[in-house]
């Protein structure tokens, strides 16, 4: 049996309502600024619980957005190591510089404590990172450093869409949120991002710089192409509709996952506080046996025809081009060094995963894992 790692799922019906729909746009000429756009980011927004959604085509430029409406020029933003490096590089791209934060060893979120201690007179704010789908327990430890320094809080989450906190949305918990719709996230939109805010100026702002920097009919600022199309906001539309659905299918997972780990010793999955509705963009397991993570994923792939995922064998810290800017080296983040690299590993998770290839995997974690 063959399971990968992680795969978009579409209905029947869906794929035929979002072709109709394509083939409107097509017919109508409307294929950018067009409605299409304008009715995925109100159902976003309605849905996130924010005031506005302003959707744009990557979830590396919803994070370069606020962070530029924030003006983090010549300024620090705390982003945490275990991300994609798409966090740390747009605070780069805004004219900042990223100070990375450690993680914590339970969550694999980042470590308030850490943060706070890379606080200086530079410091603008910190980015958290939904990691895996998972809100940071810590979140109100959080809230309380920003407000008490003065910091924006941006959430990345492009791994979170439909999870919560004390049943607020992710994206809906900072000054902004961003999200990322690429193929393998809990929704996508084929590629494509969204910035969620209640704050009126980064709306504006966000609207022009996504239209190169146009404001009414003149260029004030310097702006990009990020536009989301129509085509892309069609098949978001469909699969916003789809978001609860998809999420309690996630967790149902998840669930028939830690309830068979129960037999396996040394394999432990992420623990979630009842406040907190993960949505399991991944499901991250946690290794205390013997063997390495890198051995084990070998072992799956190779034997069994499984795929797994990890977040992130590699932190951001120790990318060959964060050690050439900023001379990071081994040891300097040692929790997510340890963690990531050795004992952590995302288990095949998407819709359409059989309850058949769970319990295979399963079968294999049990036969394998010492
Ligand atoms: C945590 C995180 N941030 C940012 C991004 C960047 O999103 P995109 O690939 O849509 O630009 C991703 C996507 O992979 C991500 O997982």
């Amino acid at each position: 049996m063959k399971v990968v790692a992680a795969k978009p799922f579409f209905t029947e019906e869906d794929m035929e309502n979002i072709a109709r729909d394509i083939k409107k746009c097509l017919k109508d000429g409307t294929l950018t600024f067009g409605p299409k756009v304008r009715e995925f980011e109100e159902s976003f927004a309605k849905y996130i619980g924010v005031k506005h959604a302003i959707a744009v085509n990557s979830g590396t430029c919803s994070l370069e957005i606020p962070l530029k409406f924030f003006d983090v020029k010549d300024k620090e933003v705390i982003v945490p190591t275990n991300s994609f490096v798409a966090s740390a590089n747009t605070v780069i791209f805004a004219g900042g510089r990223p100070v990375i934060a450690d993680i914590k060893r339970e969550t694999l979120d980042i470590d308030p404590q850490d943060a706070l201690k890379k606080i200086t007179p530079k410091t603008k704010g910190i980015m958290v990172v939904h990691l895996a789908g998972l809100i940071p327990p810590e979140m109100d430890e959080i809230k309380k450093i920003c407000k008490e320094k003065d910091l924006f809080l941006i959430e990345d989450a492009a791994q979170a869409q439909g999870a919560t906190f004390n049943s607020h949305k992710a994206g809906s918990l900072g000054d902004a949120g961003s999200f990322s719709f690429f193929p393998t996230k809990v929704m996508t939109t084929g590629e494509g991002g969204m910035v969620t805010t209640n704050n009126d100026k980064l709306d504006e702002f966000a609207r022009s710089m996504r239209h190169h920097g146009r404001v009414g009919a003149l260029h004030s600022r310097l702006g990009y192409n990020w536009r989301m199309s129509d085509i892309n906001a069609v098949i978001g539309i469909y699969q916003l509709k789809r978001l609860e659905e998809f999420v309690k299918e996630r967790n149902r997972l998840a669930q028939r996952y830690s309830e068979g780990l129960k037999r396996i010793k040394g394999i432990r999955p992420i623990s979630v506080p009842s406040n907190i509705r993960h949505c399991y963009y991944k499901y991250p397991v946690l290794l205390e046996g013997k063997m390495n993570a890198r051995t084990l994923e070998n072992i799956l792939q190779e034997k069994y025809d499984i795929s797994t995922a990890t977040l992130y064998q590699t932190p951001i810290h120790l990318q060959p081009i964060y050690r050439d800017i900023f001379e990071y080296k081994e040891g300097d983040l040692p929790i997510a060094e340890e963690v990531l690299s050795k004992h952590e590993l995302c288990l095949p998770m998407f819709v359409g995963l059989t309850d058949e290839q769970v319990d295979y995997v399963l079968e294999a974690l049990e036969k394998e894992y010492q």
